[in-house]
């Protein structure tokens, strides 16, 4: 052993005389990789592009790390172990390369965040920067130094799931997000020991799963990839991001993780990403399943040769990457591409010069992050309706009933993709009702059903009798987390179990009725909001959701979220979102509908547009709406100039009033429409936003510099720019109000 050790040493010598502080200069990282790529055997560059989950322990992993057979493992937490690992790794194998220690750390590690379609709806990138920050600090104490986040598939279909884990239907909105979580997971360095390496994922198109089913087959042609999908995965690579994750679906045919087309003349050739690429859980493997490999010889062939680095989990490579090398069906040369890619990354991250964690670090929930995740929360939740201002609670109301299945969640409020948050120390609502207000205010809590897709109704009565005692009524409703995330697509978006019936019967006692909903995505809620008062949508809000929704709702925190994907009236709607193109028919927003149709009427009676009979046709809530306790005043828009070059940068400005009773925070957007192109453009497609505080009465005048280097489109030639043209421009509270005016480029 002690040879061994000695030698490890003199093979590491290169390596560890380098200048101060080792490996973090790029030069110096490149060739402290290609040093120890020349050390390397065959059998251990392939074993670097394997990634395992110990779930049977470690033990049964230990000889294939000591091999040099293990590049990664996932799903290790308790940091005794990871550092076992790490030690057989590092001073056990022939090499002693590190292992990358990773996890899905997806809105926090033990305090847990919105889910990241909540984080979207704050509109806010510095606080969910700030949340993946508080991420990375408590996975890096365990030794987590990879995170397979951010989600940034663009979802415009709330039956998928996964819509919970993403930052909603809009380019813009989830390349701003997907850049501040890369920032925040990955701090200022990655070779800081609390830097977790981010995973922009999944590549490509996944969010578009026909019907809303998970892992389903996407359709996506080149140039709405281009102008729709790629841009927040070119943004995350241009921030830096370390690595990139494939998807499940196959786009027109060909699955992700076979796919050369995204993976090297995209990322590679047109992005020049030097980072890792992993494929998703089994994905490789999948490629049988999907029918597009044979076996798992072919599946490792076409995986390597269209460009991924590591496989997660599924064995393909290490089973049979020597013979596929001996038999020329994939190069050495592939393979060393890959490996550096990986070791690239090790280096990066200071593995080789400090591959343990501190078992002794006390971070875990530090009152900093419990009042980051609060902030996010606060932010994250939407207030949807607010008749007679009903919130926020005033003096006037001495009882409040706290009723339904959501009200006292600990483990649901948290959402999906949570391994490590604890239920014990999630604040609920009704908890923190008490804990904050319940010297204000008695509380009476009755759930009326025991959990959100419970279907008897004996507890009605109950919950109405304790209505009736109360002087205003606080229902928590949406859905189990259990109902959201990977693998739970829904056909149907009302409210699971006896929930409608729960509130109609709240409604009729006539008592003021504030509901909550907490939820993985957007629900068919337009019978809940219209039998409601006031409504407010908190998505799943995590550790700290009682809290923030507690002074939220007595008025010491105003709602400032905004939707982040559009909420459909009914489920046939689906896909429906606010960037679409025109047809040649649009909708006059005149058309008769199903109930006002006269028996017989003639063929064209109804005007031949494009609508819903039945739905109409706008949705439930616009993209980017979302009500505040104070009203705010858009006026006076002004263009510096209204006729730019290409070249040109666009200035904006206008007067933003908080004309109503509290001091709040208005997100004001910025959208644009390129009125005629060599395609058909979308009808509006958002440029920018930014959250303005106003004291009640306050005027202020906000501005936005928009390059007209971003009207720039993927167009009918196949190349991106900007065609010249007339434009539309808006500012306003959401996508489908503002102020207007038009600018031209020449
Ligand atoms: C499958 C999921 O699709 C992916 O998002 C996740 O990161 C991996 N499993 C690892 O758990």
């Amino acid at each position: 052993m002690k040879i061994k050790r000695l030698s490890v040493y003199l093979l590491l010598l290169p390596f560890l005389s380098c200048a101060e502080p080792q490996g973090t200069q790029e030069g110096d990282i490149e060739s402290r990789v290609n040093a120890l790529l020349g050390q390397m055997t065959l059998q251990e560059k392939i074993g670097q592009m394997n990634q395992l989950s110990p779930f049977g322990g470690l033990e049964e992993m230990a000889g294939l790390i000591r091999e040099g057979n293990v590049g990664s493992l996932l799903n290790l937490t308790d940091p005794e172990l990871v550092n076992k690992a790490q030690r057989i790794a590092v001073e056990e194998s022939r090499l002693g390369i590190p292992l990358l220690m990773s996890r899905d750390v997806i809105h926090g590690y033990k305090t847990i965040f919105p889910i990241p379609l909540g984080q979207a709806a704050t509109f806010n990138p510095q606080l969910v920067e700030d949340g993946a920050r508080v991420a990375a600090v408590e996975a890096s104490a365990d030794g987590i130094r990879w995170t397979f986040a951010p989600m940034i598939d663009i979802s415009r279909d709330p039956r998928w799931g996964r819509i919970a884990e993403s930052c909603g239907e809009d380019p813009y909105l989830s390349s701003v997000m997907g850049v501040a979580m890369v920032k925040g997971f990955q701090g200022d360095s990655l070779n800081n020991p609390t830097a977790v390496a981010a995973c922009a994922k999944h590549f490509v198109g996944y969010g578009a799963s026909e019907g809303g089913r998970d892992y389903n087959s996407t359709f996506i042609p080149e140039r709405q990839l281009r102008n729709v999908y790629f841009p927040p995965f070119e943004a995350a690579a241009k921030a830096g991001c370390a690595t990139f994750m494939t998807s499940f679906n196959d786009n027109d045919g060909i699955p992700s993780t076979g796919n050369s087309f995204i993976l090297k003349d995209v990322l590679r050739g047109e992005w020049n990403y030097d980072g890792l690429v992993v494929t998703d859980w089994a994905s490789s493997a999948e490629m049988i399943s999907h029918g597009f490999c044979k076996d798992e010889k072919e599946a490792a062939t076409k995986s390597v040769n269209a460009g991924i680095d590591m496989e997660m989990v599924s064995g393909t490579f290490i089973r049979n990457l020597e013979e596929l090398v001996k038999e020329k069906k994939v190069s050495e040369a592939a393979i060393d591409e890959a490996v550096r890619n990986i070791l690239r990354l090790k280096f990066r991250l200071g593995l080789f010069d400090n591959p343990y964690t501190d078992t002794d670090q006390q971070v875990k929930y530090a009152p900093t992050h419990l009042a980051k995740a609060k902030e996010a929360a606060e932010q994250s939740v939407i207030l949807l309706k607010n008749d007679r201002e009903t919130l926020p609670f005033t003096d006037k109301i001495r009882t409040l009933a706290v009723i339904g299945p959501l009200a006292d969640a600990a483990h649901d409020q948290m959402g999906t993709w949570v391994f490590d948050g604890e239920k014990a120390h999630t604040q609920t609502v009704l908890v923190a009702l008490k804990e904050m207000y319940g010297d204000k205010v008695r509380i009476i809590y009755e759930p009326g059903l025991g959990y959100s897709r419970d279907k008897h109704t004996a507890g009605i009565a109950k919950a109405v009798n304790a209505a009736m005692r109360a002087d205003a009524v606080l229902v928590c409703a949406g859905e189990e987390s259990i109902l959201s995330g990977e693998a739970h697509s829904l056909a149907d978006l009302h409210l699971q179990g006896a929930q409608s019936e729960l509130i109609a019967a709240l409604a009729k006692t006539g008592k003021p009725l504030v509901t909550v909903v907490m939820a993985g995505r957007p629900l068919t809620i337009g019978q809940e909001v219209e039998q409601s008062d006031a409504v407010l949508y908190a998505f799943h809000p995590g550790t700290m959701g009682g809290p923030a929704l507690a002074d939220l709702l007595f008025g010491k925190a105003v709602p400032s979220g905004k939707t982040p994907v559009t909420f459909p009236k009914m489920v046939g709607q689906i896909p429906v979102y606010y960037a679409h193109n025109n047809t040649g028919r649009p909708a006059s927003r005149q058309e008769t509908l199903i109930d006002d149709i006269p028996q017989e009427a003639g063929q064209t009676s109804l005007g031949c547009t494009s609508f819903y009979m039945d739905a109409g046709f706008d949705p439930l809530f616009p993209f980017g709406y979302g009500l505040s306790y104070t009203t705010f005043g858009y006026d006076n828009l002004q263009l510096a100039t209204n006729q730019l070059a290409v070249n040109g940068t666009l200035e904006i400005s206008f007067d933003l009033t908080n004309t109503g009773k509290y001091d709040g925070t208005e997100v004001v957007q910025l959208y644009v429409q390129d009125k005629v192109g060599s395609i058909t453009r979308p009808v509006k497609e958002l440029k920018g936003f930014r959250r303005i505080p106003l004291k009640q009465g306050e005027t202020k005048t906000v501005s936005f510099s928009l390059p007209v280097e971003e009207l720039a489109f993927w167009n009918i030639d196949r190349q991106r720019v900007v065609e010249p043209g007339e434009f539309n421009l808006w500012v306003g509270p959401n996508s489908a109000e503002g102020l207007q005016t038009t600018f031209t480029v020449k």
